[in-house]
């Protein structure tokens, strides 16, 4: 059991070990019946005296969490964890309450996941967490003061489902100048975040009968939602670069081919131009359309982004932005380019939806981008991810010799591929108790078996010493399985 405490923050080490584990409890990280280190075991792991861990030991006692067996030791108590009492009903399990990891929801599954809104106590490479800590805050409150005094009184009544002008007016440009997309501002519709695009794309474009080719592995947010608004979805492989056109049937159109060329998620491929126009060629043939998710093209570190696929046929591409990664996940601000005919009915489905998305952010958003904020932000935040990239490609490489890093040097997150390792689920467990959440491929892959030795790992929303400590401790723990044939200190060995 790995505690960590932080002599700065305003609770005692006392309530920061109680806290820990009972959050552990809570998430079965430490299962009902587990025996619990002595008092001076984990003093001496954690870095605290052992008055404290007994403090909070007594704490936990107190409140039923454990229990003391005479001539034996301290045990996680019966009752005590909150994950798997029966949900409501209708609730499938996954999001309950309670806080923590809880991430391998069903295999290949994605569901929304209750530490997403938990405050963490986990390392957490997730590959979508952009950096919080540089959300430019006193910037944004500025913005948000002169939105609110200086905006029009018509811009606090309902506005048009698409979204606030001002807003579309900006973003038609730089999507011009920097993605490469070509629109006006009235092809553009603001939405809740990239899912709210990809739930209305879904709903409005398949049909029972009908199905969606998607890249397989890809994201597993996206690929739930395409399910959940009642689509099938069917898996087309895809190699270093990318998609592969050639395996889209041809006989048997798709309703759309959902794609990710500037960054494949989450194997991080750039699809080279050949086979965009195959793709594009594809799409007129079947007449389908051809669904662009641009989710992180503003951060590459070698070279230039490549332009977005729309520029090519706007007819056929639909295009899919969000400001989660550039700015932050939680204003749920994303857009969709349409082509004209398709922008009626989106405009209707919006409306039934949420009428539209929130005024105020939008009006905030559109000074930001307008007073060139948002081209100074992407360039800071650049750097910054760069630096977490290199430290956790320098990390791993400290600790495992050297690894394969799969794909374009870009976005938030990267795939690292161990020559003789499988992330069985005990190995993840195991990661996993030693507060530290990695991402199988196979997590994300419709095909089982073809990435059983490569993980995702976001570092966009991780410091770099939390990087550092984060492969630090998977070390630990992959040395100590006996199978790895490996010991603490036996760097390099697992890849030679
Ligand atoms: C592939 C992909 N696209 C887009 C997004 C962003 O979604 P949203 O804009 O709804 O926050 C994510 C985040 O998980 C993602 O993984």
């Amino acid at each position: 059991m790995l505690l960590t405490v932080d002599r700065g923050k305003p609770q005692t080490l006392t309530i920061q070990v109680y806290e820990q584990i009972r959050e552990a409890i809570w998430n079965e990280v430490l299962r009902e019946g587990i025996k619990l280190p002595s008092s001076r075991e984990l003093a001496q792991q954690s870095g605290v005296s052992r008055n404290i861990v007994m403090e909070a030991y007594d704490q936990l006692l107190a409140e039923g969490y454990l229990e003391v067996r005479p001539r034996s030791g301290t045990y996680v108590a019966d009752g005590a964890s909150l994950r798997h009492r029966p949900g409501p009903v209708g609730d499938r399990g996954g999001a309950g309450a309670g806080g923590g990891a809880g991430r391998r929801a069903g295999a290949g599954q994605h569901e929304p996941q209750s530490s997403e809104y938990a405050e963490r106590a986990w390392i957490d490479f997730h590959a979508s967490r952009p950096a919080t800590d540089y959300f430019p805050r006193h910037l944004w409150g500025r913005l948000a003061k002169e939105a609110c005094y200086e905006s029009p009184e018509h811009s606090f009544g309902y506005l048009e489902p698409e979204g606030a002008l001002k807003l579309r007016r900006v973003l038609a440009p730089y999507l011009r100048q920097v993605r490469g997309v070509h629109c006006q501002p009235g092809q553009i519709l603001i939405t809740g975040g990239a899912t709210q695009a990809l739930y209305l794309i879904t709903k409005l474009l398949t049909d029972p009968q009908g199905y969606i080719a998607a890249e397989d592995p890809t994201a597993s947010e996206m690929r739930s939602i395409f399910t959940y608004a009642g689509a099938e979805v069917r898996p087309i492989p895809v190699d270093d670069k990318g998609i592969l056109p050639d395996r889209l049937s041809r006989s048997d159109s798709p309703r759309f081919v959902f794609v990710t060329p500037s960054h494949q998620f989450p194997l991080g491929g750039t699809l080279p131009i050949q086979r965009r126009i195959q793709l594009i060629d594809y799409a007129r043939a079947m007449n389908c359309y051809i669904v662009e998710d641009d989710y992180d093209s503003e951060f590459t570190y070698d070279g230039v982004p490549i332009h977005a696929m729309q520029g090519l046929d706007p007819e056929r591409v639909i295009y899919v932005g969000t400001f989660s990664k550039i700015l932050s996940p939680s204003l749920r601000i994303g857009y969709v380019v349409l082509p004209q005919s398709l922008l009626p009915a989106f405009r209707t489905s919006k409306w039934y939806l949420d009428r539209h998305t929130s005024a105020l952010e939008q009006l905030i958003l559109a000074r930001f981008i307008e007073q060139g904020h948002l081209d100074r932000h992407i360039r800071r935040m650049r750097k910054v991810y760069r630096k977490r990239r290199e430290v956790l490609i320098r990390s791993l490489s400290e600790h495992f010799g050297e690894v394969d890093i799969l794909g374009h040097a870009a976005g938030m997150h990267l795939v690292v591929r161990f020559k003789q390792v499988s992330f069985s689920e005990a190995l993840l467990e195991r990661i996993q108790s030693a507060g530290v959440l990695v991402y199988p491929v196979e997590q994300f892959a419709l095909q089982k078996g073809a990435y059983t030795n490569s993980i995702v790992l976001g570092y966009g929303g991780l410091t770099t010493d939390l990087i550092k400590e984060g492969i630090r401790r998977m070390k630990i723990v992959m040395a100590e399985m006996p199978e790895m044939g490996l010991a603490v200190g036996d760097d390099h060995l697992l890849n030679e």
